[in-house]
């Protein structure tokens, strides 16, 4: 069986991560090894060991007693697990408590069956949903409800991330938890940027979803001035107006905090957001690029501030979005300009997904 290896020390912080994303075999309990370092068991679905997520950390082949693990497929009738048993679901994705599934065609008249048995087996699933797919320009998931443990089929479910609570539904707004360790690393720059001008900073996350990447900037005591967050789906703002004020009540100082329901590419026409902020998110993976000069106006004028955006582009044209995006600041003025455009996953077999960070002063 797969282990994630870990230092000692982060034992219970790596255990919360995949606990939270259902990557943990239940029931196996952590081994140490040899250099004391500790092994933890990795569900098969778990992401694979050169998945940004680990961090760099590696992983291991060890043998365990699994045979006591029981599968929920093991809870089928024999005949009728044979007559299907390439097509049944092989992995799953657990967001909060909400299990997500996609069904191939051949087994979705069974679908009541397999949730019976996977409520049976998983215990941390509430509900079982079968996924048909992301939609629209929100990204949100086409889910629809098959079975849930309660009879309460709400996909609004609570997840825990770097320490904080964030609420989602993951049917409502879009939500990855694979661009945790991304927000942990806005904290650092953040942090950076905030020491480099010897004061708290404003942030702006225009593209904030359901506000995952706030709690650990808010919860970092003296980095925030004030944030400004917005999304265009209605449904995403509700829930990031909840947790930004859940953020707001646990913080033990004071900032200004606003949530907008709002096109990102009109926070330029608002008076109090130009030339606001030293922090800007942009987090709309197929246009951050277009949308980029629409968003240079909220930036801060004649201090050092900083954009982190991500990005899908061609793998062979990364070149080329730098110089792009490069031309863009100059265009608009920007001087001590420092950009980078780095690769964090691939995305297909010609798309990487990368992270753009732009250190400049705007005039
Ligand atoms: C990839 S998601 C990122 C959400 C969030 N930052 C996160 O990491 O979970 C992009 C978000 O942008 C929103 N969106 C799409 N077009 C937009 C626009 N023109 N202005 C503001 N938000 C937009 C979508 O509704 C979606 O929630």
């Amino acid at each position: 069986m797969r282990h994630l290896i870990v230092p000692s020390v982060d034992t219970q912080h790596w255990l919360e991560v995949l606990k939270t994303n259902n990557w943990l075999v239940s029931g196996l309990g952590v081994v140490t090894i040899e250099t004391g370092e500790k092994g933890l068991p990795l569900a098969e679905h778990a992401p694979q060991e050169d998945d940004p997520i680990w961090l760099g950390l590696t992983h291991a082949l060890m043998a365990r007693e699994v045979n006591k693990i029981k599968h929920w497929s093991d809870l089928l009738d024999r005949e009728l697990y044979q007559q299907f048993e390439q097509y049944w679901p092989r992995s799953y994705e657990m967001v909060g408590d909400v299990l997500i599934v996609r069904l191939e065609e051949e087994v979705k008249q069974h679908q009541d069956l397999i949730a019976e048995a996977m409520l049976e087996r998983i215990s941390s699933a509430r509900i079982i949903c079968a996924d048909n797919g992301v939609t629209g320009k929100f990204r949100v998931r086409d889910i629809s409800p098959i079975l849930s443990r309660d009879g309460n089929i709400s996909t609004l479910t609570k997840i825990r991330e770097n320490g904080h609570n964030i609420i989602i539904d993951p049917a409502k707004a879009y939500f990855s938890s694979r661009l945790s360790t991304e927000r942990e690393g806005n904290v650092v720059a953040a942090k950076q940027l905030a020491n480099l001008l010897d004061r708290p900073i404003t942030i702006s996350d225009p593209y904030a979803g359901v506000g995952p990447a706030l709690p650990s900037l808010i919860a970092t005591e003296g980095l925030v001035e004030a944030i400004f967050a917005g999304d265009l789906n209605p449904d995403a703002v509700e829930l990031l107006r909840y947790n930004l004020k859940s953020q707001v009540n646990k913080a033990n100082y004071d900032f200004d905090n606003q949530a907008f329901c709002m096109d990102a590419r009109k926070w330029r026409s608002d008076k109090n957001l130009t030339g606001s902020t030293d922090l800007l998110l942009v987090n709309l993976p197929h246009d951050t690029i277009e949308h980029l000069t629409d968003l240079f106006p909220l930036m801060c004028k004649g201090t050092m501030s900083l954009i982190r955006g991500w990005a899908i582009v061609e793998r062979q044209n990364l070149d080329g979005v730098r110089e792009l995006i490069e031309q863009k600041l100059i265009q608009h003025g920007a001087r001590e300009i420092s950009l980078t455009c780095k690769e964090i996953k691939g995305f297909s077999a010609s798309k990487i997904f990368i992270r753009i960070e732009s250190w400049q002063i705007f005039p």
